[in-house]
């Protein structure tokens, strides 16, 4: 029954030791030597241990003893039972274990988990775009990374914020490759975006390589901030500038003392610097789209046009317009100004006239009608005058009324 016990111990020790129990893991930078203690050994030989290890260099288990030789220039055992790699590579990533017996023959176990890291000097921005355009997808810039172990990633920021890509206005194009004799990785992230009409009118990239390995910090690069021009102009650039001009009233024709409003319209975005021009002069005006004349004058008559500066399209002057001054008593003065006004004035006499002459005829009509129907009312006011007058003549003339009344 003892005998079992044994063995089934030994079962769960021969267990145990082909398990990761009680694993440590251990990081060692590349290139630098790495001491791994072999844990219950005694200080000093003699001792009882032995390491065995399963790493990038070993096809299978590899053992190591105080007393066998050292495995090259690779590890060998210390005096204190520690194992000594003088120089870690990638290779000797893999699993790392000690067993020994102390002095008073307890059995010790060790089990180590090696990685090994580099870090990467600091990434940069190559091809940095020193310009973006609104609409237009643009490469802002790769980011390269060198030297890495294990690979890490590279993430793009926007304004501090992470820039996830969504395959539209974010595209991201890795790529990984790993140099052939150190093993080390070269990363590379080329960053095409497309901004928005609203996006940040200046904004900050930065790449950041992230190490693979925990509570290592992340590298950034120097920031960029590439200009970003509006989307517009290159589509504007096209069609080319067109400026109108619009009065108000219509046909330009206000009555002395009155409003006369002329807008100027020009095409193109951004928005053109408009100055006004009266009969070929410049007016000494701020520049604005818009030239208003109140209260206007005969001096305000005129041919008006305006002329839309463009930053990119040069300067276009629009068709002119008359304004014309209607005075009440000195309508000719506007005949001179231009051919609609004339032809108004013209209109404007022509139905004067015409009221005129129809004035005349409605009076001399008035005047015969009134003339005709005096005669008509002469009669009887001559009958009644005469016969009051007959009755205040009667003592006078009663031959008059006799040999009227008894003439037949
Ligand atoms: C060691 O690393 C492995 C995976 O890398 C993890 O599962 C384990 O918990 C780690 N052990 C310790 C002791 O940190
Ligand atoms: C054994 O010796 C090495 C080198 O002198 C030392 O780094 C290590 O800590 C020692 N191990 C123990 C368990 O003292």
């Amino acid at each position: 029954m003892a005998a079992g016990t044994a063995a089934g111990a030994w079962v769960l020790i021969l267990g145990l030791w082909g398990s990761v129990v009680g694993g440590q893991n251990i990081t060692a930078h590349i290139g630098e030597p790495l001491v791994l203690n072999c844990r219950g050994a005694p200080r000093k030989p003699p001792q009882q241990l032995e390491w065995k290890l399963n790493t990038g260099r070993t096809e299978a288990w590899k053992v190591l003893s105080p007393q066998g030789s050292p495995w090259e220039s690779v590890a060998r055992v210390l005096p204190n039972g520690s194992l000594l790699l003088p120089a870690v590579g990638i290779q000797d990533e893999g699993t790392f274990r000690c067993r020994a017996m102390s002095r008073r023959g307890k059995e010790a176990k060790s089990n180590y988990r090696v990685r090994v890291y580099e870090i990467p000097g600091k990434p940069e921005i190559v091809d940095p775009a020193s310009e973006l355009t609104v609409g237009v997808p643009t490469k802002v810039g790769t980011c390269v990374s060198e030297g890495s172990y294990p690979a890490g990633t590279l993430s793009w920021h926007l304004d501090g914020k992470p820039l996830i890509p969504d395959g539209k206005g974010v595209l991201v194009k890795e790529e990984t490759r790993r140099h052939p004799e150190s093993g080390l990785f070269t990363l590379q992230s080329e960053l095409i975006v497309t901004l928005a009409q609203g996006d940040a009118a200046g904004p900050t990239f930065f790449c950041s390589f992230s190490p693979a390995l925990p509570r290592h910090r992340a590298l950034n690069t120097a920031p960029i901030q590439p200009i970003v021009r509006s989307g517009r102009i290159p589509s504007s650039e096209s069609v080319p500038l067109e400026v109108q001009l619009l009065i108000e009233p219509e046909g330009g024709v206000v009555s002395q003392g009155g409003t006369v409003t002329l807008t100027c319209e020009a095409s193109a975005q951004p928005p053109s610097q408009i100055h006004w021009i009266k009969d070929g002069i410049p007016l000494p005006l701020p520049p604005s789209p818009v030239l208003l004349i109140p209260e206007a004058g005969p001096q305000d008559e005129g041919a008006y046009s305006c002329v839309a500066t463009h930053p990119s399209q040069g300067t276009k002057e629009s068709p002119a317009v008359n304004v014309i001054i209607e005075t009440g008593e000195e309508g000719r003065a506007a005949g001179s100004v231009g051919g609609s006004g004339l032809g108004t004035l013209a209109l404007a006499l022509g139905i004067l006239g015409g009221l005129g002459l129809a004035a005349l005829l409605i009076g001399a009509i008035m005047w015969r009608k009134r003339q005709h129907r005096g005669e008509e009312r002469k009669a009887p006011e001559n009958q009644e005058e005469e016969e009051e007058r007959a009755e205040l003549n009667q003592s006078e003339e009663p031959d008059a009324a006799e040999s009227g009344a008894g003439g037949p």
